[in-house]
């Protein structure tokens, strides 16, 4: 079905406007690679983000270009390959439609949001889902104008909705992907059905240590400084019906302080979730989640066709 969608009409008609581009990026290019001093090391995923210090661009463009081909104009001469194909990736892909789940400050979702609006994340958040519909989270989506819905239904918030009632809300907001950023509900089975390989979560320390009911919050940090671990970090994975055992997608270790208090810890973490959810969201959206014979879900890198992080 999202295949089927992806060549819409206007999809259509904006990659035969671009395709003519190609050649005068491609050449200035070239003008880059003069510079190759100047220009920053390729790495594998970040690099469409650097940019060259001292670089002034000789020709300026009057219209704003996708991301990916102003990382291309940017691109040493070895690179402009490998750039060429991520511009020819994007191109085909839909943008997705995207719900959050928070219950909480939700500076996961502010920051998934502002990726979304500075065009990393091929996608946009659509509508939020909370339990708390005062929470943090859910103010700052009614400040930016996105549509907050609250779940699940019960006896002190009767005018939530059910789980099929959800359902068909994120069905009319035609939604892809279901992204919990620190909501504390358990997700229920329907959904998780409805939604199959399509719901992540993120949770603040490395699982499968330090997950399941009742590990939230600085409780996770508290327990993660006396287990004695040295490390911990961000796991994002896959939701399942039960909590934080769903396939784990990607990871970041955060080294735990011989004098950390669990608030340090959760700040460390936080900045690392920040970052993570983003680069994953981003492979969400673009369709390079892969996923291994024995079902694990792997993210390809972005512009190569068998590499994986
Ligand atoms: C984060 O630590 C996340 O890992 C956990 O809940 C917290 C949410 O924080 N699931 P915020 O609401 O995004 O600030």
């Amino acid at each position: 079905m999202e295949s089927g969608q992806a060549n819409s009409g206007v999809e259509k008609m904006s990659m035969q406007l671009m395709i003519p581009l190609l050649p005068c990026i491609q050449s200035r290019a070239c003008v880059c690679g003069e510079e190759k001093m100047s220009l920053p090391p390729p790495s594998s995923f970040h690099y469409l983000s650097q940019r060259p210090q001292n670089y002034t661009p000789s020709l300026k463009l009057v219209n704003p270009m996708p991301k990916a081909f102003k990382a291309l104009a940017f691109a040493p001469d070895s690179e402009s390959g490998r750039l060429k194909n991520e511009v020819e990736e994007n191109l085909h892909i839909r943008r997705k439609k995207l719900a959050v789940f928070v219950s909480g400050g939700g500076s996961n979702f502010k920051s998934l949001h502002e990726a979304s609006l500075q065009g990393r994340i091929h996608g946009e958040v659509s509508v939020v889902v909370t339990d708390k519909p005062g929470c943090g989270g859910s103010e700052y989506a009614n400040e930016k104008g996105i549509p907050v819905v609250c779940f699940p239904r019960r006896s002190s918030l009767p005018t939530a909705l059910s789980p099929f009632d959800l359902i068909t809300r994120l069905r009319e907001f035609q939604v892809d992907f279901l992204l919990l950023a620190g909501f504390l509900k358990l997700v229920p089975v329907e959904l998780v059905q409805a939604y199959p390989r399509s719901i992540l979560n993120i949770h603040p320390s490395l699982l499968p240590s330090f997950g399941g009911k009742g590990y939230y919050g600085l409780k996770v940090h508290k327990a993660v400084i006396a287990s004695g671990a040295r490390y911990s970090g961000p796991t994002i994975h896959f939701v399942d019906e039960h909590f934080d055992t769903g396939r784990i997608l990607a990871q970041r270790v955060v080294p735990v302080l011989a004098k950390d208090t669990p608030e340090e810890l959760a700040a460390r973490v936080l900045h690392e979730e920040h970052q993570l959810y983003v680069e994953v969201v981003e492979a969400l959206c673009e369709e390079r989640i892969v996923w291994r014979n024995d079902g694990v879900p792997l993210i390809r890198i972005k512009g190569r066709q068998d590499e994986y992080w």
